[in-house]
């Protein structure tokens, strides 16, 4: 059994998918063993209380710099024997400490077709804006590990929605959540606990 850490900063729905799916024992060999916030008072730290699930909090406030507040979360991942690290919706940056650690073992998942609409900048409705400013037919989500490049690690999955003539952010971003990221992310994370994701240079091979 894969133990899983899933790193949040806000709303935690992908949180709830996760934690949804594993309720339906949708996480083969997996199990959410920790939730840990970037901030305190986030809705995603009452979603694991209810869930009963162990959260903890790392305010970046609290460290001097971005390999600080890195080096104490790999310590906190490290004392919970944690196998695989979820991001959802984690709005801090990581240094290559927890790469170091965890080299294809850091999810993370973006509300954009990654090479489309990511990197810098590209976080929140700000995706869903590009999208729409440079008028795409379709847009989606990608689950991709992480590494030390922003958006750039190698995708894992990735599914698409229409975009329609009258969205706006809001609208298509809430497409995206219920028809991509809230199921792709769950999906990701059981293959990986499953071991049935092997990483060749930039592609990820689904194993049956
Ligand atoms: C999602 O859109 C996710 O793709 C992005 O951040 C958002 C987090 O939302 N990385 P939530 O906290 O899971 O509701």
């Amino acid at each position: 059994m894969k133990n899983i850490a899933v790193l949040v900063s806000g709303g935690g729905t992908n949180l709830q998918a996760l934690i949804d799916a594993q309720g339906r024992r949708e996480i083969v060999n997996g199990k959410i063993s920790i939730v840990i916030s970037s901030a305190p008072g986030v809705h995603a730290l009452e979603r694991a209380q209810n869930a009963g699930i162990l959260s903890c909090v790392l305010d970046r406030k609290n460290y001097p710099s971005s390999r600080a507040m890195t080096v104490a979360l790999v310590e906190k991942l490290k004392e919970q024997s944690i196998d695989v690290v979820v991001m959802a919706g984690f709005m801090t940056i990581v240094t290559k400490e927890l790469f170091e650690v965890y080299n294809n073992a850091v999810i993370n998942i973006h509300p954009a077709l990654i090479p489309s609409f990511c990197g810098k900048g590209a976080y929140g409705l700000h995706v869903h804006e590009q999208a729409l400013a440079y008028g795409v037919k379709v847009s989606g989500a990608t689950v991709h590990f992480v590494n030390e490049e922003c958006d750039g690690g190698p995708i894992i999955l990735q599914k698409a929605v229409d975009v329609l003539p009258d969205d706006t952010p809001e609208v298509l971003q809430r497409r995206i959540m219920e028809q991509c990221e809230w199921k792709l992310l769950p999906q990701a994370v059981s293959l990986f606990c499953q071991d049935r994701l092997r990483v060749e240079g930039r592609t990820v091979r689904i194993l049956p």
